[in-house]
């Protein structure tokens, strides 16, 4: 198994890496100290698949599992699922000692992890992600929260795992558009902070369509090593360093929120708001042509969106203008200036976005 280190002093933890690793959450589990009962927190997608490898080797290590499963989808981070779990912890006779086990992709990844960030005032998770998105961003980093129906994310903690447990193969199962939606965010990885690993996704995009082992193994340390250096620079998104990661998603939380657009996908919105990003960054003189070209070309061979349907620039810059991320005259995005840097913005002028919104728009 390929271990990364996340550094956060005490709240240090590592992320293991490997083909198979999924039946080693018993064993790192006890390795940490866990004792008593385990609860594994799963979806109905995920569960029928992976949750027995989990709760037998959880077993196997002579500690207590016990499956809890809620239905599929982002309806799920909600607070009355949250209370589902807190009740059901209680009702399984959880104590301070008892260890969460978030099995699946980000949506029990932040479920999971806010219940055990506030039950009994914080117990120990292990993250053990099922989805491309959840491997390279969500489960790494310890931001968990739910959903209000005014808003995403809005109730949540910041509460680290004790370790995070990455089996590539589990992959193999999920929808390809899933798969898709998870490579923007490694694509995304490469602009912000690493051209040679943009350069090595460009040559090794079919292998990781088809979840080649070692292609796949290595775009997937890679980015958990950048997130996690991040990470550990702004633990809390406190200054501000974090905000990079945020690439692509001012203009692609406008289009979730909008919705219109053929139901898109997270990752499908991020990759169109990666193309605009980098058009805006070209209008100001900040990046070069190829720069978006290279983008666009990279995107499109993982069969993501580059361009906008079905919806009016002028309300796509209305919600980025309710966002949190834009308060103000002016937007803040942020840019690149190169393949493998970006630069976060505060006075981009909402006519230069709209002018690019208009130029993505076809049909
Ligand atoms: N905490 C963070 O730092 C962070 C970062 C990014 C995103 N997020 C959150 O992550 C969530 C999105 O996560 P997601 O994209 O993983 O979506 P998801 O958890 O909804 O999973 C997508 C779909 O794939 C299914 N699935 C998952 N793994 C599978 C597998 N191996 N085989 C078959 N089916 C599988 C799920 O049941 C679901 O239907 C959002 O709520 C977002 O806010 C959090
Ligand atoms: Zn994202």
């Amino acid at each position: 198994m390929t271990r990364v280190h996340v550094d956060l002093g005490d709240r240090s933890y590592d992320v293991g890496i490997g083909d198979g690793s999924l039946s080693s959450v018993g064993s790192v589990l006890k390795s940490l100290g866990a004792r008593g009962r385990v609860a594994v927190v799963s979806d109905s997608n995920v569960a029928p698949l992976y949750g027995g490898v989990v709760t037998e080797c959880v077993a196997a290590a002579g500690l207590a599992p016990r499956l809890f499963t809620v239905p599929a989808g982002e309806q799920s981070k909600s607070i009355e699922r949250l209370k589902g779990l807190w009740d059901a912890f209680v009702a399984f006779d959880m104590d301070r000692s008892s260890s969460v086990v978030a099995l699946g992709g980000g949506v029990v990844g932040d479920l999971a992890g806010f219940a055990a960030a506030t039950y009994m005032r914080g117990i120990r998770y292990v993250q053990a992600p099922t989805t491309m998105l959840a491997c390279v961003d969500s489960s790494v980093g310890g931001k968990t929260a739910v959903d209000l129906e005014s808003g995403k994310n809005l109730v949540g903690a910041f509460h680290q795992p004790a370790a995070v447990i990455i089996d590539p193969t589990v992959l193999r199962t999920l929808p390809k558009r899933e798969l898709r939606a998870g490579l923007a965010e490694v694509i995304k990885t490469g602009v912000i902070m690493d051209d040679t690993f943009f350069a090595r996704l460009e040559s090794e995009m079919d292998a990781l369509l088809a979840l080649a082992g070692p292609p796949t193994l290595d775009a997937i340390r890679r980015c958990v090593e950048l997130k996690a250096a991040v990470a550990a620079e702004d633990e809390r998104e406190s200054s501000g360093r974090r905000a990079i990661l945020n690439y692509g998603h001012t203009v692609g939380h406008a289009l979730e929120t909008l919705g219109g657009y053929g139901e898109l996908i997270h990752g499908e919105a991020v990759a169109v708001g990666m193309v605009a990003a980098s058009r805006v960054a070209e209008k100001l003189h900040m990046a070069s042509a190829e720069v978006t070209m290279r983008q666009e070309a990279l995107l499109q061979r993982a069969g993501l969106p580059t361009t906008l349907r079905s919806v009016r620039p002028a309300d796509v810059l209305a919600v980025m203008r309710h966002d949190k991320k834009a308060r103000g005259g002016t937007l803040t995005m942020v840019l690149p200036t190169r393949i493998g840097e970006v630069r976060v913005v505060n006075d981009v002028p909402p006519e230069t976005v709209k002018a690019v919104l208009e130029d993505l728009l076809v049909g």
